[in-house]
């Protein structure tokens, strides 16, 4: 088949139709070899010299950013989470979409304007955190060539314990390499659990790594970004108060979050409640 573009003409094997090449952005909808190149990853062209020359075939590019997506290690069940599909409802609460448009600016700026900050989304369940964060992070790895990586805090917290060698009491870091040499890491649920002193020793390690390496680190959390206490004077008023996002992973490194990420607030209704709900028929 002869195709022409520009001043090229792209010789590709006899394959029928052309498969539009950004079909292969769907891993899982790759059917057949690419039909430009026929899975051999080269095209023939004819330069504007006059020679025949090899060059990488599109379908190469595409194969790299969803090798990219995937070492991401984002889970299944956010698969669909993309900053085009966050939606703003009629009445919600404007909170959201400054939230939205936060999320787009950060991925225009990054990485100069970014200097190495990143986001700390904040609110109650289902405001849809976790979807903004992953929407930046999949639109970074394919537009800026970022290597990221998703990190549940529950998982980490695990990891870490892990990686813990009993032999020489210490844990064995390289283990978290990952996490600490992600260019984007996206970090959900902080505070959904309390780790033991050395567990938490480490995830201080790791953020103070990253912050101080000026790698970009995405937070989300359903704690109030306020400090230990959230300004209880009374043991009752304390009991009767919700838990603060200080209360949770300590006064110190909240206060290093708030130079580390730039807080996004976001107030509303469960989406997965009010809209998703799950119905038959
Ligand atoms: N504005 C929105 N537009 C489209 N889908 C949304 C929106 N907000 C939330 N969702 C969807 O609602 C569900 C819950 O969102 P998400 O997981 O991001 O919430 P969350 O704030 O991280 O909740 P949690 O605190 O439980 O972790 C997901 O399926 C998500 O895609
Ligand atoms: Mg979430
Ligand atoms: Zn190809």
């Amino acid at each position: 088949m002869l195709v022409t573009e520009d001043c090229f003409v792209i010789h590709t094997p006899e394959t029928g139709t052309r498969t539009p090449p950004w079909r292969l952005r769907y891993a899982g909808e790759i059917m057949s070899p690419c039909s430009i190149c026929g899975g051999v990853g080269l095209v023939r062209v004819v330069s504007s010299a006059g020679l025949w020359v090899s060059r990488p075939c599109e379908c190469q590019e595409m194969q790299r950013e969803e090798r990219r997506v995937a070492a991401a290690r984002i889970p299944e069940r956010y698969r669909h989470y993309d900053l085009d599909g966050y939606e703003i409802l009629r009445g919600s609460d404007p909170s959201l979409g400054r939230a939205h448009l936060t999320a787009r600016s950060f991925v225009e700026a990054y990485p100069v304007d970014t200097a190495g900050r990143g986001l700390l989304f904040t609110g109650s369940i289902g405001v849809g955190k976790t979807h903004l964060a992953v929407g930046v992070l999949r639109r970074l790895i394919r537009d800026r060539g970022v290597k990221g990586l998703f990190c549940d805090y529950r998982e980490l917290l695990k990891s870490i314990q892990n990686s813990y060698n009993p032999q020489v009491s210490t844990t064995e870091l390289e283990l978290l390499q990952p996490v600490f040499n992600a260019e984007v890491l996206v970090l959900d649920d902080l505070g959904a659990q309390k780790p033991n002193e050395w567990v938490w020793d480490t995830v201080a390690l790791i953020l103070n790594t990253r912050y101080n390496n000026k790698q970009t680190t995405i937070i989300t959390t359903n704690y109030p970004d306020q400090p230990a206490g959230g300004g209880a004077q009374t043991d009752a008023e304390r009991s009767a108060r919700e838990q603060t996002l200080g209360d949770r992973i300590g006064d110190r490194m909240r206060s290093r979050l708030a130079e580390m990420c730039v807080r996004v607030e976001m107030k509303g209704e469960d989406f997965r409640q009010s809209v998703k709900r799950a119905r038959f028929g």
